[in-house]
């Protein structure tokens, strides 16, 4: 039998704390066949839409990020923590499980009008995507869709996208 996405992700208790199941994709990105089937995957509701810019959420969404506007041939755009990115930017504070962060993104990042796919490895409380989006919506763009490889619903991330009536797309759980 052929391998799903879900099979090159392993997973590690107790990282980065006690009591976290850590869903490690770097398993996945080192294998050719399942970072092309996640590429590929991710894209695969979008095909035939206009997307005019990827943006990646530090750091796996990155990755993803880059290989899909590669492919897509359009431009990548990272939304980055506090303090990493060089020119003016705009920032969004975000509620952690415990605590709060904030995110950032170049404020000529995006022109008004274009859209967005917003890409990460995984999606969890749904914080960083929320902060993620409205980055993205405070630059004029329009956010058409979330694409994860990892959905952890129980975390109610899924949920908090679709109140905002977000299209959301999961390869896994
Ligand atoms: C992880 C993951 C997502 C985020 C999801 O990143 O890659 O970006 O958490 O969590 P949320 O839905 O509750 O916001 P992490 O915070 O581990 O940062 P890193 O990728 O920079 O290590
Ligand atoms: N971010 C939040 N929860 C996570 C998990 N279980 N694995 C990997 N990244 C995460």
């Amino acid at each position: 039998m052929q391998k799903a996405v879900k099979d090159y992700i392993r997973t590690i208790a107790d990282f980065p704390h006690e009591g976290i199941m850590f869903r490690d994709v770097t398993t996945l990105f080192a294998d050719a066949r399942g970072f092309r089937m996640a590429v590929d995957q991710l894209l695969h509701p979008f095909a035939g839409e206009r997307i005019d810019k990827v943006v990646g959420l530090e750091a796996r969404g990155f990755i993803l990020g880059g290989a899909i506007a590669h492919q897509l041939s359009v431009g990548f755009v990272p939304v980055r923590k506090k303090g990493k990115l060089p020119g003016r930017t705009i920032s969004q504070d975000y509620q952690l499980e415990y605590g709060e962060a904030i995110m950032e993104v170049h404020d000529d990042a995006l022109e008004a009008g274009e859209r967005v796919l917003i890409v990460d490895d995984l999606l969890a409380t749904g914080g960083t995507c929320e902060a993620g989006i409205r980055l993205v919506e405070r630059l004029g763009g329009e956010v058409i869709g979330c694409a994860f490889v990892i959905d952890l619903p129980d975390l109610g991330g899924r949920a908090r996208l679709d109140a905002l009536g977000m299209r959301v797309h999961a390869l896994c759980a």
